[in-house]
């Protein structure tokens, strides 16, 4: 636009060719350095016009003819001058083209047009510019610390013509300078053979801990032929080192609680940057402080490593503390192990836990949970078994304790001895129930009849018993013997069995046999038959008696048969025997 503007003056001061020769409307011709200079002639070639001319003047008053073009010659004449040796060339129209622009081409070039009579002159003032080359920050600070003024770096824009300026960025923000925070330092130098200028730009900065990781730009802003324009250095980024203000202590365990046997790495950690690497630690026992790195051990640990732990920076007396609490467990059972007693004895027992918190004691029998805490005043066969105690804390894992009891009841062989008629009225079932241990041996011999007419069925021992049958159908009245033998006694016991057909009273079965047969809801049935027939019976009798006692009033020999319960039974059994 401007030289636009220019032409159209200097087409209207042609009228007035004495202005121009002083020099009004001067026209800027702008350049970028290394381009080629255009300046045209801008004034209109008449006919008369006998040859062109290019010059330069300097401020101090220096002329100096550059080139020369005769309108009746075709070739343009050159003028030795060394500095636009080869740089020169001049158009039919005598545009000035100026190869390779340099800081020292800004100069007023002045066309000349030469008539006859009269010679015109169309200066213009040559501008060069150079962008700089983009700025770079140099001599970087591997780190600035907090509390004092940190050289950052310098920033360096080369090669710029006109002067540039730079200025410094924090995070996008324009940076000001601040008394004693931010110290700017600006310093400019010139090429001597080039001309260019090189900027420079060193930032003295006090950070805080907020400038970790901020990012530090410095720009340039130079001119150019429309406008200011302006570049970005690359961001620089610095680490800020400060100093500890607080120490925390960690416990660094493998399982959240501790227990005894473990090991426990204490971590100290300082809030500076760097880090800290060193450490004083403090335990209950030792409180002079033991010079470490960052973390120290306490291997196997016993209960008594609980208490508190400190740490410290070793130049400051910034104190972190932990309570650090070892948990164990104890436990203890009297008697343990195998015990052999007698039956009778007496035998207390305990079993106390010992731990860091409050513990159950569970006790087992044979793998049973016992409600109770088991402690014998009279020892019985049945008492024997596997007796565990056990505890857990359970907020510590995996720390569990448990001791055995292992107790051996030894008694003689104690013999019962029932009989039983069975359903079917043909056989009878004596049972022998022995209590006794160790377990005895249990057999039986009869009189009347030749050995065991029959066999026997033996259960196992169990709750300290053996529970042995036989049944027999005797022919006649037999003498059974149960004969049970342990390494401490050996025991008899008799009973006499009458022959089969003489039916005898059912004795009452142990109701702690275990072992009891289940009577079949078949065998219900007949006792309920059973029954009923002799309520029907003694109904029948009572009537008889009634009516003998009307027809004959004999009552003292009824009453007397009455009286006698095993005279009524076996009458009550011969009336069952008739039925059946
Ligand atoms: C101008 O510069 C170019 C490279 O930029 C170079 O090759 C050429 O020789 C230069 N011309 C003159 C006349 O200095
Ligand atoms: C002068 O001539 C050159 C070509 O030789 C042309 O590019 C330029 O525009 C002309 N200038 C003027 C002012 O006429
Ligand atoms: C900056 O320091 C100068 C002297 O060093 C002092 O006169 C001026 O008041 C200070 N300005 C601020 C804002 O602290
Ligand atoms: C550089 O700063 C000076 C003074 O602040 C100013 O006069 C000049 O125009 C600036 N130059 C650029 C390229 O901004
Ligand atoms: C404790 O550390 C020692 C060696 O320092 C190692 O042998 C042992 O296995 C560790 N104990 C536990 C419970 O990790
Ligand atoms: C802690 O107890 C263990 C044995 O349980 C013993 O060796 C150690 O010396 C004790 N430590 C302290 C500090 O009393
Ligand atoms: C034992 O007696 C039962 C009936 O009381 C009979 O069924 C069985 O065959 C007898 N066994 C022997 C070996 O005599
Ligand atoms: C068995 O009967 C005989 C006589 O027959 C008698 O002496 C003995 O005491 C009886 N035994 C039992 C255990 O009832
Ligand atoms: C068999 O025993 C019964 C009583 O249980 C008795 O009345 C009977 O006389 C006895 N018989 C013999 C042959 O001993």
């Amino acid at each position: 636009m401007a030289p636009a503007i220019a032409w159209r003056v200097v087409a209207l001061c042609l009228v007035c060719a004495t202005a121009v020769r002083r020099g009004l409307g001067m026209r800027t011709v702008n350049a970028i350095y290394g381009d080629t200079i255009i300046i045209p002639c801008s004034l209109d070639v008449p006919k008369s016009l006998l040859f062109g001319k290019w010059k330069y003047e300097l401020a101090d008053g220096t002329r100096q003819f550059v080139a020369t073009k005769a309108v009746a010659k075709p070739n343009v004449q050159y003028d030795d001058v060394p500095e636009y040796k080869d740089r020169l060339l001049m158009a039919e129209n005598y545009t000035l083209y100026i190869m390779n622009a340099t800081i020292n081409d800004q100069k007023k070039f002045v066309c000349m047009l030469v008539f006859e009579d009269d010679v015109l002159e169309a200066p213009a003032v040559v501008k060069v510019f150079k962008q700089p080359i983009k700025p770079e920050i140099v001599n970087q600070a591997n780190f600035i610390e907090t509390g004092k003024l940190n050289m950052l770096g310098e920033c360096i824009a080369k090669d710029s013509y006109p002067e540039s300026n730079l200025t410094w960025y924090k995070n996008g923000k324009l940076l000001k300078e601040v008394n004693e925070t931010v110290i700017i330092d600006f310093q400019r130098d010139k090429d001597q053979e080039s001309g260019l200028y090189t900027t420079k730009s060193s930032l003295q900065y006090m950070p805080t801990k907020d400038d970790l990781n901020a990012e530090f730009t410095c720009m340039v802003v130079y001119e150019m032929p429309k406008q200011k324009e302006s570049s970005f250095s690359e961001p620089a980024v610095f680490d800020v080192y400060y100093p500890t203000e607080k120490v925390t202590i960690q416990i660094l365990s493998p399982t959240k609680s501790i227990k005894e046997g473990d090991n426990i790495t204490l971590k100290c950690i300082g809030n500076g940057n760097p880090p800290p690497q060193e450490f004083l630690f403090y335990t209950p026992e030792q409180q002079e402080g033991i010079k470490s790195s960052n973390t120290y051990t306490l291997t196997d640990v016993k209960r008594n490593a609980t208490g508190d732990y400190k740490c410290s920076l070793t130049d400051q007396n910034m104190l972190a503390s932990t309570t650090v609490t070892v948990h164990y467990l104890d436990l203890s059972l009297i008697p343990s192990g195998e015990v052999i007693k007698q039956v009778g004895e007496a035998l207390p027992v305990s079993c106390t836990a010992s731990s860091s918190r409050d513990v159950p004691v569970i006790w087992t029998k044979n793998k049973n949970k016992l409600s109770f805490s088991p402690s014998f005043a009279s020892l019985k066969i049945q008492d024997a078994g596997n007796y565990v105690c056990e505890t857990v804390l359970t907020e510590v894992e995996g720390l569990k304790k448990r001791k055995t009891l292992t107790l051996i009841v030894e008694g003689k062989p104690q013999l019962k001895l029932t009989k039983k008629s069975n359903p079917d009225g043909k056989s009878k079932t004596i049972t022998c129930t022995v209590e006794g241990y160790p377990i005895p041996i249990v057999q039986w011999t009869s009189i009347g009849i030749g050995g065991i007419a029959n066999q026997t069925e033996e259960s196992p021992y169990f709750d300290g018993k053996i529970v042995s049958k036989i049944n027999i159908a005797p022919e006649e009245n037999v003498t059974l013997t149960c004969i049970a033998e342990n390494k401490l006694d050996r025991t008899i016991a008799s009973v006499n069995v009458s022959a089969i057909n003489i039916p005898e009273q059912d004795e009452q079965e142990d109701k702690n046999d275990e072992n009891k047969e289940k009577v079949n809801d078949q065998a219900k049935l007949i006792v309920g038959i059973v029954v009923g027939l002799l309520l029907a019976a003694l109904v029948a009798g009572i009537a008889y008696w009634l009516y003998m006692k009307k027809s004959k009033s004999a009552s003292k020999h009824v009453g007397k048969e009455l009286g006698n319960t095993e005279e009524n039974k076996k009458l009550e059994e011969n009336n069952h025997k008739s039925e059946a």
